[in-house]
């Protein structure tokens, strides 16, 4: 079950508001980038991790990569304007059919249990995401006004990492930028296809550090981690 990793890290980071590329943010005594990656540096079976950086950007990965020893980063490509693009990049650098997960650089809080459950799924699936039941009441609103209350039992919020076989996602990418179609996720352009896509239980430790408010919950949950090993 082993499989490689796609990691978008190409990003700007504009609603973190932090005047540069919010992969760099430190936490604790390392950048987001870095505890992302270590992660899957870790996971025995992790083959193979290629990241998607803005091409400015470029030795600034490279370095961290250097210093922090994250010895299954093989390749740095570009990646483009959307995260699409920036994820095609990544999955063009790889050859073979074995099983590829993309995983959003800005989500360092995920665990090798999961990783390891999407990379099971995407030997028996076309596609696997993780992902988490909805906590709020979601409604549909236009224009301020409520248009309807949306059924809550049936909503799941969709997270990375996400994991497919690498043949099936780089046709779909290919298939996408031909016909100029975005998806909101990877999953979604597979989805698009009428293949089946499997959901695997996340948790809600695993977020996307969006807007400056998501770091203070990141260091709270360091802090947890810490102390927890302690
Ligand atoms: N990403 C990417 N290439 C892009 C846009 C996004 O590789 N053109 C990456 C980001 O670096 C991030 C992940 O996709 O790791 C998820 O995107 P998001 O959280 O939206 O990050 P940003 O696009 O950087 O942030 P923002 O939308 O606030 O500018
Ligand atoms: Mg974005």
């Amino acid at each position: 079950m082993k499989y490689s990793v796609v990691i978008p890290a190409a990003g700007q980071g504009k609603r973190m508001n932090a005047g540069r590329n919010k992969q760099f943010i430190m936490l604790e005594e390392k950048p987001i980038i870095v505890h992302t990656i270590s992660v899957f540096q870790s996971d025995e079976y992790c083959e193979e991790i290629v990241l998607a950086v803005n091409e400015r950007e470029h030795d600034e990965f490279r370095s961290l990569i250097q210093t922090h020893e994250l010895t299954k980063v093989t390749q740095i490509v570009t990646g483009g304007k959307e995260r699409q693009q920036s994820v095609y990049e990544g999955l063009k650098a790889l050859d073979g059919d074995k099983v590829v997960l993309i995983h959003d650089g800005a989500r360092p809080f995920f665990t090798h249990e999961v990783v390891r459950k999407a990379a099971q799924a995407a030997e028996y699936y076309d596609g696997a995401i993780v992902a988490v039941p909805v906590k709020d009441t979601i409604k549909q609103v236009d224009e301020l006004e409520v248009k309807q209350t949306i059924d809550r039992s049936s909503l799941w919020a969709v997270q990375t990492p996400q994991a497919f076989r690498l043949s099936v996602i780089k046709e779909i990418h290919r298939w996408a930028e031909l016909h100029q179609i975005v998806g909101t996720d990877d999953a979604s352009l597979v989805e698009m296809n009428g293949r089946s896509v499997h959901v695997i239980l996340g948790d809600y430790w695993n977020v996307k550090l969006t807007t400056p408010e998501d770091l203070i919950f990141a260091r709270a949950i360091l802090r947890e981690k810490k102390e927890s090993e302690m």
